[in-house]
Parts: structure tokens; sequence; C-alpha cells
């Protein structure tokens, strides 16, 4: 083995986040080696994947889709959270690249910082169900979490060589998604597909939907008051179409320092894999002689999800994790067409208002908070339907 080369684990392989951080390595095979891939259910890319990079260990959702990969390839191959979670954690890992969606996510980047990798962190769910446990987690055993989300990373280089107290605010910007211009009382009619084109990012459908309703926003609003240790009147959002300007940090001063680039996960992701170094991701460089850069406020009656996002975050404790809970099943019924796209913040806003609270103070907590939602959001659904 080549000790010089660092060993990653990339969970969620097969997403949009997985495949651009194997384009990122793909580049740099003198510097990064893979030791697990971890996929869902798209076994035949999963087996592409194996077979180029040869990684010691693979894991998928289910025992079907293992059994098909053991035949196929020469590499041990395990099922479920338990197979996730021991190719976050396997000895020859230096670092993880949490990317699987949504709230099954949470467990295996747990078990990798508690067994002292580092963590870059597309899976934004892991701090919006628990960030408190998370960071402390992080912080007991002197793990490096670095964000892949581009708003997260923005800040992350925007802080740096700053005085924690000399920060006024964060600002995320948001590119308001596909219907910032469609009017209002027509929102009702969206159709999965067309809330499924996102006008910048090409991600996977969970994170494009709310992108769509802004609810993206929103966790990553939790996500980043845990991340920086900012309470919710400290982070604001932006509408700010163009994608450019990936966030930006306010100084008591009133200077404001923001990251900019073209709109490519690339970039974060390469930033998380070689910081403190930087390389070169593929991504465009900047044309600033046709750069233009608008900026506006989100309109809240367009976007109930940003405000329910901020309720959950200020009113602590399991809230966001009901709120991620309900969001989920939300989504998923809209895709479905169970649920209209206006349907998913009022099932959400319900599923909240039901909610009695719980205390945060294990992981039990989280997912029993996590199956509380979903149940209430489950049932409230079919009642509507
Ligand atoms: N895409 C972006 O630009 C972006 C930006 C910032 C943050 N993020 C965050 O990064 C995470 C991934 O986003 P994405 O856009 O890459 O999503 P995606 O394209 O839907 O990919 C999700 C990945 O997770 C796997 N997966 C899903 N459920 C799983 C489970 N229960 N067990 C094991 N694997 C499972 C999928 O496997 P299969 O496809 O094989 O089923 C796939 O590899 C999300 O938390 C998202 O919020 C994404």
């Amino acid at each position: 083995m080549d000790i010089e080369k660092k060993g990653l684990s990339i969970l969620g392989s097969t997403g949009s986040i997985g495949t651009s951080t194997l384009d990122v390595v793909r580049r740099y095979p003198e510097r990064f080696r893979v030791v697990a891939l971890a996929g869902g259910t798209n076994i035949d890319l999963l087996k592409r994947q194996a077979e180029e990079f040869r990684p010691e260990f693979v894991s998928v959702l289910d025992n079907d889709g293992a059994e098909r990969l053991k035949q196929e390839l020469d590499i041990p191959v395990e099922a479920g959270a338990e197979g996730a979670i021991k190719a976050a954690t396997l000895p020859d890992v230096k670092a993880v690249v949490s990317a699987i969606s949504g709230a099954a996510g949470l467990l295996p980047t747990i078990a990798a910082i508690r067994a002292g990798k580092e963590i870059a962190l597309a899976n934004k769910e892991t701090l919006v169900l628990a960030g408190p446990l998370v960071m402390e987690e992080a912080r007991a055993r002197g793990v490096r979490l670095i964000p892949v989300d581009s708003e997260h990373s923005a800040v992350f280089q925007s802080l740096l060589g700053h005085r924690a107290e000399d920060l006024k605010r964060v600002i995320l910007t948001a590119s308001g998604g596909p219907f910032l211009k469609r009017r209002s009382d027509s929102l009702h009619s969206v159709t999965p597909d067309e809330a499924l084109k996102h006008p910048r990012w090409n991600m996977g459908r969970k994170i494009s939907i709310d992108s769509a309703t802004l609810m993206n926003k929103g966790l990553e609003v939790i996500e980043a008051s845990f991340l920086f240790g900012l309470p919710g009147d400290k982070i604001s959002v932006v509408i700010h179409p163009e994608s450019i300007v990936h966030s930006m940090v306010e100084y008591t001063d009133g200077s404001v320092i923001s990251q900019m680039s073209s709109p490519d996960m690339r970039g974060p992701i390469a930033y998380a894999l070689s910081f403190p170094e930087r390389i070169d991701s593929g991504v465009k460089s900047l044309d600033f002689s046709c750069l233009r850069l608008d900026f506006s406020s989100p309109e809240p009656g367009r976007f109930p999800c940003l405000s329910l996002a901020y309720e959950a975050l200020n009113e602590g404790g399991t809230h966001p994790a009901v709120l991620n809970a309900a969001d989920e099943v939300a989504v998923e019924m809209f895709l479905k067409g169970a649920l209209p796209f206006t349907g998913i913040p009022e099932v959400i806003a319900t599923v909240l208002e039901r909610y009695e609270g719980r205390r945060l103070s294990t992981i039990e907590d989280v997912i029993e908070a996590d199956r509380w939602g979903r149940e209430a959001a489950r049932s409230l659904i079919k009642a509507l339907n």
C-alpha cells in the first residue's frame, strides 16, 4: 500500500456528490486512494465504480444488491446500515466523504467521527438532526469536519484568518430554484418534472425539490448554526440566482468576505479533500468581463419552508429532526404525485404544530423524533387523500 495517499471512503458514491467526488479523485491518483464505496440501489454504477477504483470494500442498501455484486466482484460486499458503517470505519480510511442523502447518512457519519476519521460533510441531515451531539463528538475526538455544501464551504473559507468575536453575521446565498419568478398562485399545480429542473445545479432528487421550496436553504441555516456555533438571528439568507457568490461573512467593521466560483460541486469537494492545500478541481475560471450578480430577499409567502426551518432551529432540541423527517416524507409523496407542491410546507407546518418536543441528549432521541415525524407526516398525507 502507498502510505502517502489519502485513503477515502465515499458514502453515497453513486449519487451526484459521490460521482463528482470520484471525478476529483480520478484527477489525482497519486494523492487519493478509494478504500471503500457505499452506494444504495444503483448496482450497475456501483459495480463500474468498484471495477475502476478497486476499493477494499463495498456496501449497498440491501441484501439483493449485495448478492448480485458479490457474484460480479472479487471484493467483499455487505449491505444495509451496518455495511455503510463498516465502509466509514475501515482502518485504511483517513477521510470519509459523507454523501448519502437524507437521514440515512447520520449513523455512518457518526460512526466515522467516533473512529476518528476526517469528515468531508455533504450530508447536511447529519447536523440538522443531531448537530449538538455531532459537534461534541467531533470536538471530543479532535475530528476535522469540513463542509462540502458550497455555502458552508464558502463560509468556512471566509472565516479563516478572522477572529470569531469580530463576526457580525453569516449570509447564505440561495439560487431561488426554478420557481423564483413563477406566480405564487400557480405553485399549486407544479409537477415533479418542473420542480426537479434546477436552473443552476445538477443534484439528487430530494435536494432538487428542497431547492425549489427553499427547504434546502432552511436546512442549511440549521447546518450552519451548528457547524459555526451561531444562533439563527446571525444567519441570513439572500437570493442570488447566478450562484457565483457561494456565501458571505460580514464582520463588525462592515467588511464582507465572500467566496466566489463557477457553480460546480467539484470545487468544494476538492477543497474538503485537500484542505489546507488547494488543488485544481476542474472548475472553470470566472469571466468577470460578462459577470452579472443579482441579490434580493426571499419572499416569505413564496417560500414558507424557510421560515419553518428557522422556527424549528429556534425551538431547538429534536424539532429540526422532526422538520427534516416531515420534509423527507412530504417530498417523497410529492414526487409520487400524492401531494401537491404547496402541500409540502403545509404538511411540515402541521407536523411541527403537533409536535410536543423532546430533549436532544442521545442519538436515540434523534431516532425517535425522526420516527415520530415520519409517522405524523404519513398519517397526515393519508388523511388528506
Ligand atoms: N448534489 C449537490 O450538489 C449537493 C450539494 C450540497 C449538499 N448535498 C447533500 O449531499 C447529500 C447527497 O446529495 P446528492 O445530491 O448527491 O444525492 P443523490 O444524488 O440522491 O445521491 C444519494 C446517494 O446516497 C445513496 N443512498 C440513498 N439512500 C441510501 C441508504 N439508505 N443507504 C445507503 N446509500 C443510500 C444513493 O444510492 P443509489 O443512488 O445507488 O440508490 C446515492 O449514492 C444530501 O444530503 C444533500 O443534501 C448535495
